[in-house]
């Protein structure tokens, strides 16, 4: 099923932890060449490293970039052009979340997650479609979360970025099958990575049962960026990985909405 991506030029976002990384692991043993992406330098540059070791017929690059910034996305897809790579899957993993009430979050915590989770994603896009249209086959993933499915309280904007994910992945796919581009959102539940770390507000550490995560939902990054490549191999517009999670999710979205927010509230008033 991995011959999928036989020979293929990656660029993943967010590749210096997490999900990115495991991107980078399943991926090397059968890519061309990838393209690593995120603001820490050093840590791209060991997983290059080590990466190119594992696999020396492996070309892998190395951008160090916060795409925050307008600037540095332009930086980078003029740096892809000047190099000759031509990207023919595009993971648009890179994000972040802050866990709290609204009222009480910090403003440029707020923006810089609506300018990575959408902005920089739908940037990134719009700067590498064309190429890939010209290219003919390739495809896009996209790292949205089950947050998006459901109005989470304590975790309102970015439930709200990533319900915009979500729908973006699901309106692109529909316009770029017919040109040869797959896209597919990968809606995560909770992974041990360094997303609760980065989403916990600071003096908010001590906190420790402030996510409440069910563990039977909870699965490794290794499963669930497995699940996203297959979900790209099968050309699914989406995938929630787990089988638990994933039926939960099917089943909660036939309940209608009322109850959803009832159930939502609940909890919230809870936390
Ligand atoms: N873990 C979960 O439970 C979970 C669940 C659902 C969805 N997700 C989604 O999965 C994706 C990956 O998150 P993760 O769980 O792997 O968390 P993570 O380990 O914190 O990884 C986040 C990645 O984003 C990069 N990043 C953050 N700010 C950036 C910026 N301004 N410019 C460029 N890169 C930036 C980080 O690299 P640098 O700090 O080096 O820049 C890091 O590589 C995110 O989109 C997240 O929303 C996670």
């Amino acid at each position: 099923m991995m011959n999928f991506f036989n020979n293929c030029t990656a660029l993943i976002t967010g590749a210096s932890s997490g999900l990115g990384e495991e991107f980078c692991h399943q991926l090397a043993p059968h890519a061309s060449q990838l393209v690593l992406v995120a603001r820490r330098n050093d840590r791209l540059e060991s997983l290059a490293t080590h990466l190119r070791n594992l696999h020396p017929a492996l070309d892998v690059r190395v951008f160090a970039a916060d795409l925050t910034l307008p600037d540095r996305r332009h930086a980078l897809a003029d740096w892809l052009n000047d190099e000759d790579i031509n990207v023919d899957f595009l993971v648009n993993n890179a994000g972040l979340g802050d866990h709290g009430h609204f009222d009480s979050s910090d403003w440029d915590r707020v923006q810089n997650m609506l300018d990575l989770n959408i902005t920089s994603l739908t940037h990134l896009t719009h700067l590498l479609v064309q190429g890939m249209i010209v290219n003919g086959r390739a495809a896009i993933l996209n790292v949205s979360s089950v947050a998006g499915f459901f109005p989470l309280p304590q975790m309102a904007v970015y439930s709200a970025t990533k319900a915009y994910v979500t729908s973006f992945s699901e309106a692109l796919a529909m316009e770029l099958r017919p040109k040869g581009i797959t896209v597919t959102a990968l809606c995560p539940g909770p992974v041990p990575t360094e997303f609760f770390e980065t989403a916990t507000r600071p003096g908010d550490e001590d906190k420790a049962s402030h996510f409440q995560t069910v563990p039977a939902f909870v699965v490794s990054p290794q499963e669930a960026v497995r699940a996203g490549l297959e979900a790209v191999v099968r050309e699914r517009a989406r995938v929630v990985p787990g089988p638990l999670l994933a039926a939960a999710v099917a089943v909660a979205l036939m309940v209608p909405f009322c109850i959803i927010r009832r159930i939502l509230a609940i909890r919230s008033a809870k936390l």
